[in-house]
């Protein structure tokens, strides 16, 4: 980020108390900070220590007429080369969502072509709520990159998602961005994780996968430069910064959004992808001793996501998908290629005695239409990297 212009849009929460840090490290880093004050921004950070930190003039709502003679708001939301907002508030989120311009931070953002990056910062219940969500996918539509947030305690004492990415994630993210790969102007989507089927409200049906080899494609895939779509399901390994994070549930879910995503240049399925569901989710809590017999579950088969993609109008260039499997590695992943039409199949012995599932390290056989690549047992990062390699020069 050496030379590079941030413009940075401080807007009101507890977590801009953390951005004089931020502006601290992104200037170290050689980034030239320009900060713009949101009014209840200036309720939590003082525009005297912002201004110092990041040896700049803050911009604040009271846009003077000198300053707009100086650089224009068109101009100076321009001449960035990355619009930071941290932290972005649910309010925020929802003026960027729906296009309003009622600030000088809002219009900025509205009147700009140059990218943006945010880091949301809520309660998790506002996180949470349909209504954010809802702006989330909106804004991420519309190519804004969204940092974190994480999963931790809140100052407001709850626990949950919407507490800010630490500043080293921020920086990590705004890294990654300026570096520049052989995927940049790549679109990647990657899927990740176990699905969860609903059984009733405490119960569904899931497998052992931690989502840790999809989040460290997709990482890797970033770290190439590509623009990377991460669907995930309820994974244990924590989603990687840098990448656009959609977080779903069951198979329906997954397909739903990977439809939505298309046309993607690549797109790998790494997800395990639960096969069925039952036909019904009970609304109520399944008794044991009510009926006194034992409940018969009817059983449905999920959609193929990584076929439904293979046969797409929209199919990417490069499908890549995934094959677990506990015997006959290699032939049952060949034909497995073949049947879901996708171009390489990248098989894993997920037997329990591999530890595989849910553990650090993967021994993959790669299949392409040329045959069977045996790699060697490596940590997950390791496969990701060199598959993410792979990718990019059958890309070239
Ligand atoms: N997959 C998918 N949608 C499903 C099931 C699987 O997209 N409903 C994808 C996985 O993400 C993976 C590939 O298909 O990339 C193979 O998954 P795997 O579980 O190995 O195979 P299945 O298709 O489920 O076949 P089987 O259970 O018979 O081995």
């Amino acid at each position: 980020m050496d030379g590079k212009n941030i413009l940075l849009i401080i807007s009101g929460g507890i977590a801009a108390v953390k951005v004089p840090d931020l502006i601290r490290k992104l200037s170290q880093n050689g980034a030239h900070v320009t900060p713009v004050l949101t009014e209840s921004g200036a309720q939590f950070v003082t525009q005297l220590s912002i201004a110092a930190l990041a040896r700049s003039k803050v911009y604040t709502d009271l846009f003077s007429l000198t300053d707009e003679i100086e650089m224009g708001h068109i101009e100076l939301s321009r001449s960035a080369d990355l619009i930071l907002v941290v932290p972005a508030t649910a309010h925020l989120m929802a003026k960027m969502a729906h296009g309003m311009a009622d600030d000088l931070a809002s219009t900025l953002l509205l009147a700009t072509d140059t990218p943006v990056m945010v880091a949301p910062s809520m309660n998790v219940r506002m996180w949470d709520h349909p209504a954010t969500q809802r702006n989330l996918t909106t804004m991420q539509k519309d190519g804004v990159q969204v940092i974190g947030p994480n999963e931790g305690e809140m100052a407001c004492g709850e626990f949950g998602f919407g507490r800010m990415a630490e500043v080293a994630e921020i920086v990590q993210a705004v890294e990654d961005y300026f570096q520049s790969g052989p995927l940049l102007g790549r679109h990647i989507l990657v899927t990740s994780g176990p699905t969860h089927e609903p059984i009733d409200p405490v119960r569904y049906l899931a497998n052992r996968s931690s989502g840790a080899q999809g989040t460290a494609l997709a990482q890797a895939l970033r770290d190439l430069g590509a623009r990377v779509s991460f669907v995930t399901g309820p994974a244990d390994a924590p989603a990687p910064t840098g990448v656009e994070v959609y977080r779903v549930q069951t198979a329906q879910e997954m397909l739903a959004v990977v439809q939505n995503l298309l046309p993607v240049d690549v797109a790998v399925f790494a997800a395990a992808v639960a096969d069925w569901r039952v036909d019904v989710t009970q609304e109520q809590k399944i008794k044991k001793h009510l009926s006194g017999a034992l409940p018969i579950l009817n059983f449905l088969e999920n959609p193929d996501i990584l076929l439904t993609i293979s046969q797409h109008s929209l199919r990417p260039k490069l499908v890549v998908g995934f094959a677990a499997e506990t015997e006959n590695l290699v032939v049952n992943a060949k034909e497995k290629r073949l049947r879901k039409g996708c171009d390489w199949i990248v098989a894993n012995d997920v037997t329990r005695a591999t530890g595989i599932m849910g553990g650090t390290n993967n021994t993959v056989t790669v299949i392409d239409e040329h045959g069977a690549e045996a790699w060697a047992d490596m940590p997950k990062t390791d496969v990701a990297r060199r598959l993410a390699q792979r990718i990019a020069g059958a890309l070239i």
